[in-house]
């Protein structure tokens, strides 16, 4: 993705997000461009994908309903339960169908920075870290998901997803499909890490 696109893409998120948001995918970009480089992801596409991956979040939930309806089609009994997932969809419909976004890679990381989904690409697994990891994130836990990020994307994948899906059940509300099926896979992969090491830990003790 070229400077010149960014520069455009700045001009998209400033007009359409809040002074807070607006920063936060700055830093969600910066973070992301890090993350990459540490993983060995594309740096420029997690960059652009980081500045745009809120675009729709400041925008009404009507209009953002009808944007995924009419681009995207019908929308899940779950999906219409929870519209603070919508924008990840909106968002991604808007920038293929009216920023004229094409390449798929940034698209399904913003498809997919909220809910997650099995078989994450690298890209998409470093835009939802960075999405918890970004600079201006001062939540209790922040430095736990910092430091797990630091080991390894799936350590910190696990905990993100636990985060998400503890907070919308304590809050009642529905958990997408699609975080249930990444939540896991990732959690049968770190299981089986830490059996491992345990394992290694034993016979290195006899
Ligand atoms: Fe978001
Ligand atoms: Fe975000």
């Amino acid at each position: 993705m070229d400077t010149e696109r960014n520069e455009e893409f700045l001009e998209e998120i400033k007009k359409r997000l809040s002074e807070y948001r607006f920063y936060h995918s700055l830093n969600v970009a910066e973070e992301a461009k890090r993350l990459a480089r540490k993983y060995g992801a594309d740096e420029e596409k997690a960059f652009t994908a980081g500045l745009i991956h809120d675009i729709m979040k400041d925008t009404d939930y009507s209009c953002q309903k009808e944007i995924i309806e009419n681009f995207s089609g019908k929308m899940t009994d779950t999906e219409l339960a929870n519209p603070k997932i919508w924008h990840a969809m909106s968002g991604e419909a808007f920038l293929r169908r009216e920023l004229g976004v094409t390449d798929e890679e940034i698209l399904s990381a913003v498809r997919y920075h909220t809910t997650a989904k099995e078989n994450m690409t690298l890209l998409e697994k470093v835009i939802y870290i960075a999405d918890y990891t970004s600079a201006e994130r001062d939540y209790p836990d922040v430095d736990v998901i910092r430091e797990k990020a630091e080991r390894s994307l799936e350590e910190a994948m696990l905990y993100g997803l636990q985060f998400t899906i503890k907070e919308n059940v304590e809050a009642g509300r529905v958990v997408h499909p699609d975080s249930i099926l990444a939540y896991n896979e990732v959690a049968i992969s770190e299981n089986k890490k830490v059996r491992k090491e345990e394992e290694n830990a034993h016979t290195g003790n006899t």
